[in-house]
């Protein structure tokens, strides 16, 4: 046990069974605990401080008191050593409280579980080591009852960081160190019920509910448990029971044998009965002289239910009573349970007989400010966040979340792929066909599944990830499918390469970031005898999610496409406060780590606080639960749901010209079954509604809180927009009037009103993250496109107009003609560009004009797609009116990059607190950002708490802007969406307002 850290073969010592339903009674030991933090797990002790429990010492409260610190490595260890060894220096934290054990519980067995540590625990009860576990995601539980005394009793838990274990916990996340889960205390009789898996299915009427339920009971000290019963009882919408008896456990009797039972044991051996069939009376002859293994209580309920899906998540309470011969209460258990059916056949999942649609996302335990201290509000706050956002499955992304988490799945309705602690990503090919780990990867597996088999949310079990596909996973495999036959396995690391192998491994086809193009042509296979269910796709890191709509339009019409898991739910940012007072979200290399990963770990569909980045926006409106579509006059609503009609929802619409409010309504909406449409019509009158301008009919669908959950717009006929606002007059003597002379300088600069910073030729972002790592960024880096100078530059008169030649050249000499029409047309200036890209320039960041004007103007309003920042390749919005402050179009990325940008904008204006500013129309709906920071600023700073603020209002209009793609990790931008040569031209007008 003294060694456990480097011992791969052992994963725990004198650990009990998993056993899986809370104890009705035990004594908490979460709260203030004596603590000490050594270097190394052998070094003596010293001082005593204090720690919360649960707490890790890495991350407490957003502080590290105890010296060591987060560390964050992707696929790399932290340190340079081969499995399974790990560095004599490792910090080991010593946890040490006292309990009581009062006089009358001093006959009880005593239990203590430890929720999880990380990454290998060793229990001493009044100075004797007890028990030893492994496993950073699983609680462990050790009998203590001949360790303790009454009175005053003495728990220590020495958490031991690195371990042999560190290499099958290589998760991409940050390293800590610690205990994250709470510490229990519970008490149970001699006799007690040591493992209880109840498995609920939903029979193919999909009406009736089976609870099959196994338990082992058990005693100690030899106590006798014949004649224990178990009962179990449903209760809920519907009820049933059901019990069953321990029968008697014996030893083999070795006394004279009659005939018969001489002639049954011998027709036995010879296997007379081969093929199972011994004679009943034969059988109990043979049996009167042999022992009866005591196996476990195996029985089955059936009962009518109502079935569990994510979309009518509807449970029963399960209660277990625990009796002795003589009919007393010896333990009572209460689950909760839902009835649903899992089948994969051929390249469908069924649940409850229907392909069901994962809308997924990837969920690491995250908290900015504890780590992996996760509480029941926290866990809950994420679900209901996500349940916003039109969520309905997640992984638990790469190991078992704290049981509570299950049960709010099973109770808030979403689908679960439930994952081992499994990844030895460094070590991938190597460790899974290593016999030394064979019990850990078949304990970390199997644990799961005892722990979680009567979750109703749980649809998958996943034997982890990025761990290879060796010889250990088969034997963990086929441990699960025959201890729980009722899921289908899942894991990506059996189809890496090749999405038709390794059936026994995997039932489903569950790739990560695969390209759109690879998921159709499987669908489309003839080999397709798997569904595909992508395990994570969609890489949320930075600025990023493009074409995220295109993966949902080849799932939403392709069978066998069943969607996916969104990579990931958190940037892990972590609070930090530097010695300077700053206060920064840290990512890795913040902590001073010498290996480390970087933002990498900055990669999810929410900031650290939970608030929602802008693309969630986009998945939202492909989640919905219904399809808008136009059908000739009148429109469409088809249910996208698989089990509930729509009653519970509210259909409005509303009407706008040129973004304002015209008309607006309650639609009635019929309760349209699942799978299935109604149309419904907006009286032609009101879809005429008055005014010239753009006109859109835009539908919002509630549900019964009022939360929007989709929404749909469509562009109507529309009568000629009016001629943007006229100019008043010049507004005040520092703005240069419209003389066309003073509105072009000799040098072909413009002078517009409230300008600060000239028009320039900008084809340069501040590279996102996708960008970066996925290389684009460095072209732009050898095309010296970030700085672009002026090399000549020609005044012409035209006519009217005034026409200025410029050829920019990039820092490294390439050559880029840029012309500028200028003209004065009803008292507004018009320009037109006219940019010719070189052939060498073929994958440019944007086609853009750049210019800066008075900070002063800081209100912006636009008639464009929002409210959300969006770009090419993640365009949905609604089309409308948006307000606000100009500071408020930044998104904080916490590692900065080009981001605030919207598409689709018509015009625009800037205003000041006297509301006098500038308005610009554009000659078609284009991409325009309105910041308060230049795009160089962003990309120089580290952090978002560093971006230098300009003091100006910067504004970028794009006549092309290249995707976001995904290529962080996965794939790049596609080509549709990128920026090739040749010659982007575009008008912008401006006025003064
Ligand atoms: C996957 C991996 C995740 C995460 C992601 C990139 O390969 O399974 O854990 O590392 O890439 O963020
Ligand atoms: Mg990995």
């Amino acid at each position: 046990m003294e060694n456990i850290w480097n011992s791969p073969e052992t994963s725990s010592v004198n650990r009990l069974p998993m056993l899986n339903v809370e104890h009705p009674t035990y004594v908490s030991l979460d709260g203030n605990w004596n603590f000490q933090l050594l270097a190394k797990p052998d070094a003596p002790l010293s001082n005593w401080q204090k720690i919360n429990v649960p707490g890790l010492w890495t991350m407490v409260d957003g502080q590290q008191p105890f010296g060591d610190k987060p560390i964050y490595t992707n696929t790399q260890m932290p340190w340079d050593h081969f499995a399974p060894t790990v560095p004599d220096d490792n910090p080991t934290g010593i946890y040490e409280r006292t309990f009581n054990v009062s006089d009358n519980l001093v006959h009880k067995r005593v239990v203590l579980q430890i929720g999880a540590t990380e990454s290998v625990h060793i229990v001493y009860i009044n100075g004797v080591a007890v028990g030893a576990g492994k496993d950073s995601h699983l609680a462990s539980e050790y009998d203590i009852t001949k360790f303790v005394k009454a009175g005053e009793n003495t728990l220590r838990i020495k958490v031991i960081k690195w371990s042999d274990a560190t290499y099958v916990e290589d998760q991409d996340q940050w390293w800590h160190g610690g205990i994250s889960r709470s510490i229990k205390l519970y008490f149970t009789d001699k006799v007690f019920i040591e493992r209880l898996y109840a498995t609920p299915t939903l029979l193919a009427d999909n009406k009736t509910g089976q609870l099959h339920v196994r338990a082992h009971i058990n005693s100690i000290d030899n106590e006798d448990f014949v004649n224990y019963k178990l009962q179990v009882r449903i209760t809920g919408k519907s009820k049933a029971k059901a019990e069953a008896k321990v029968i008697a456990k014996s030893a083999p009797k070795w006394t004279e044998k009659t005939i018969a039972e001489h002639k049954a044991g011998e027709d036995f051996f010879q296997a007379t009965f081969w093929d199972g069939n011994m004679p009943k009376a034969a059988k109990a002859a043979w049996l009167a002289t042999e022992p009866i293994i005591p196996g476990p209580l195996d029985f089955t309920v059936k009962l009518p239910v109502a079935p569990w899906s994510a979309e009518s998540p509807t449970l029963y309470d399960v209660e277990y009573v625990l009796t002795d011969p003589s009919g007393k209460v010896v333990q009572t258990a209460t689950q909760r349970v839902g009835f649903r059916r899992v089948e994969q056949v051929g390249n469908q999942l069924l649940v409850n007989g229907q392909p069901i649609i994962f809308y997924g996302i990837n969920r690491h335990d995250f908290n900015k400010r504890t780590g992996r201290v996760i509480s029941e509000a926290d866990y809950r706050a994420d679900l209901l966040a996500l349940k916003a956002n039109n969520f309905n499955a997640v992984r638990t992304s790469h190991y078992p979340n704290d049981p509570v988490f299950m049960e709010l799945c099973d109770e808030l309705g979403f689908y679960v792929i439930d994952e081992a602690n499994i990844e030895t990503h460094a070590f991938q090919n190597q460790l899974c066909d290593d016999q030394k780990y064979l019990s850990q990867w078949v304990d970390r597996i199997a644990r799961l599944v005892q722990r979680d088999i009567h979750h109703a949310s749980a649809i998958f079990w996943s034997l982890g990830n990025e761990s290879g596909a060796g010889l250990n996973h088969r034997a963990a495999a086929a441990y699960v499918r025959s201890f729980d036959p009722t899921r289908p396995l899942h894991y990506e690391g059996a189809i890496r390469g090749n999405w038709t192998s390794n059936h026994d491994l995997t039932d489903v086809v569950c790739p990560m970031y695969p390209s759109i193009s690879a998921i159709i042509s499987y669908a489309k296979s003839k080999k397709a005898n798997r569904p595909l269910i992508m395990c994570e796709y969609s890489h949320a890191m930075g600025n990023s999610n493009g074409t995220i709509k295109e993966y949902w339009d080849a799932i939403h019409s392709l069978k066998g496409l069943q969607g996916g898991f969104i990579w990931e739910m958190w940037d892990h940012g972590l609070d930090q406060t530097l010695p300077d007072g700053t206060k920064r979200s840290a990512y890795g290399g913040n902590y001073g780590e010498k290996k480390h990963d970087g933002n990498f770990v900055c990669d999810g569909m929410f900031f650290p606080d939970r608030t929602p980045k802008p693309a969630m926006a986009e998945f939202k409106y492909i989640a919905a639960p219904v399809f808008i579509t136009k059908k000739g006059a009148k429109y469409q609503v088809f249910n996208k749901h698989f089990f509930i009609d729509l009653s519970g929802y509210k259909l409005s619409y509303e009407i706008t010209v040129d973004g304002l409010p015209k008309a607006s309504g309650a639609v009635k909406l019929p309760a349209v079954k699942p799978r299935k449409a109604a149309l419904i019509s907006i009286p032609a009158t009101t879809l005429k509604a008055e005014g010239a301008g753009e006109r859109f009919l835009t539908f919002t669908l509630t549900d019964r809180n009022g939360h929007e959950v989709a929404w749909e717009q469509f562009a109507l006929k529309s009568v000629a927009a009016k001629q943007p606002t006229k100019i008043a007059k010049v507004v005040s003597d520092g703005l240069i009037g419209f003389d066309l002379a003073k509105l072009v300088d000799k040098q072909g600069n413009l002078n517009l009103p409230e300008q600060v910073v000239a028009p320039q030729l900008i084809l340069w972002r501040a590279p996102t993250d996708n960008d970066a790592i996925g290389t684009v960024s460095h072209k732009w880096n050898n095309w010296g496109l970030r700085d672009l100078k002026c090399a000549s530059s020609k005044v012409s008169k035209q006519g009217k107009s005034v026409l200025v030649t410029k050829t920019w050249k990039t820092s490294k000499g390439i050559s880029i003609k840029h012309i500028q029409k200028v003209e004065v047309v009803a008292s507004q200036i018009k320009i037109t560009e006219t940019v010719t890209l070189p052939k060498q320039l073929d994958d440019v960041a944007r086609v853009g004009i750049n210019f800066e004007l008075n900070g002063a103007l800081e209100n912006y309003e636009y008639f464009g797609v929002g409210p959300h920042e969006s770009v090419p390749d993640r365009a949905l919005g609604k089309v409308g009116r948006y307000f606000g402050k100009v500071e408020s179009q930044l998104t904080d990325y916490i590692k900065p990059q080009e981001c605030g940008g919207r598409v689709g904008i018509r015009w625009f204006e800037l205003r000041n607190g006297q509301n006098r500013g500038l308005r610009i129309d554009l000659d078609k709906p284009r991409m325009v950002t309105v910041l308060p920071v230049t795009s160089s600023a962003l990309a120089d700073a580290t952090h978002n708490v560093y971006v230098k603020r300009s003091g100006t209002t910067v504004v970028t209009i794009d006549a092309a802007h290249r995707g976001v793609g995904t290529a962080s990790c996965g794939p790049d931008t596609l080509d549709k969406y990128k920026i090739r040569p040749g010659v982007h031209k575009f008008t912008w007008i401006i006025s003064v307002i």
